[in-house]
């Protein structure tokens, strides 16, 4: 598998990023602090962050203005990912290739870490210094963060996967759980990156939003698929998981090549919804083809 252009660029502009704003938090507790670095900092493909580059740059948005979007998505999926990890959700004792924060350090510390980092991404938005004509947009920035993570987003989907834990549940309603749990991100991701670019018409707003649906959906369903064909090595977190935990996933309701076949069927209409945008979108194509075919 290729690797993705401009990754490591990206990557790093947001470490960096994300660096900088810790090395200034005025943070009394030197433990809670290291375990917000720790779970943000270290590890981690910086997906949310690329695909919010490599989306704005393909719509003429300035790089300045997305570091602060970028930033936030991933201050709330690393915060996601700590308490998905916790023993009273997933119970996981490996994530990005270390022991998971409740286990580096201890559960309260950990849900207090997801908390801050939660609101450290609120504290990003609200104070980035955004070009002047975003300025009245930050409101909306906000609002469009709260929705996608809160309970009518990741939260909501993190709700439904567990409650739709060790029963079947029918397939229209595990694509809305995988849609909300981890799509929304992605989908706002797409979404608050074209809207630092002034030119995006509604129009091709839909059609970025009919892109990012697909592709988060499917990002969802390759990570059910590895969690069975790939190793703990390769993914940095503990394989066999879902299967241990007797989770919904699509591997479970459709078998390996059927979650497959779906996963293939959500990029070519993914491809589809680009195909009628006026701007080079190559690197889109290139991040969606990434995402059906990845191993970790
Ligand atoms: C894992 O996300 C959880 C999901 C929403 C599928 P990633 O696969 O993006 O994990 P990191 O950020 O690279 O560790
Ligand atoms: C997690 O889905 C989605 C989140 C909102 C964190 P999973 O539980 O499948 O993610 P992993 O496999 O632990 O990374
Ligand atoms: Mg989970
Ligand atoms: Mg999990
Ligand atoms: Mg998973």
């Amino acid at each position: 598998m290729g690797q993705l252009p401009q990754l490591d660029e990206y990557q790093q502009r947001v470490n960096q990023f994300l660096t900088n704003k810790l090395d200034q938090l005025a943070c009394n507790d030197e433990r809670l602090l290291e375990a917000m670095r720790y779970g943000l900092l270290i590890g981690g493909k910086r997906m949310r962050p690329y695909l919010a580059y490599i989306t704005g740059t393909s719509v003429g948005a300035k790089l300045e203005d997305i570091d602060g979007i970028a930033a936030a998505l991933e201050c709330i999926h690393a915060y996601s990912l700590l308490h998905d990890d916790l023993p009273a959700m997933d119970d996981d004792d490996l994530r990005r290739g270390k022991p998971t924060c409740h286990k580096a350090f201890d559960e309260a510390t950990a849900i207090l870490a997801g908390d801050s980092l939660q609101t450290l991404a609120f504290d990003i938005l609200s104070n980035h210094h955004f070009s002047e004509h975003l300025q009245s947009k930050r409101i909306g920035f906000v609002q469009q963060l709260v929705n996608a993570s809160g309970y009518q987003g990741m939260c909501g989907g993190q709700a439904l996967d567990l409650a739709a834990t060790d029963h079947s549940i029918p397939l229209d309603a595990l694509q809305h759980l995988h849609s909300l749990k981890t799509g929304a991100l992605i989908e706002a991701s797409v979404l608050m990156a074209a809207d630092c670019s002034s030119t995006v018409s509604v129009e091709e707003k839909a059609q970025l939003k009919t892109f990012a649906q697909l592709v988060g959906l499917a990002y969802q369903v390759r990570d059910d698929i590895i969690d069975i064909t790939s190793s703990e090595e390769e993914l940095g977190k503990p394989a066999g998981s879902d299967l241990a935990a007797n989770k919904s996933t699509y591997p479970a309701l459709l078998g390996l090549e059927g979650a497959q076949q779906k996963a293939d069927d959500l990029y070519q209409q993914a491809l589809q919804a680009l195909s009628t945008l006026p701007y080079n979108t190559q690197c889109l194509a290139d991040f969606a083809t990434f995402i059906v075919k990845r191993t970790s």
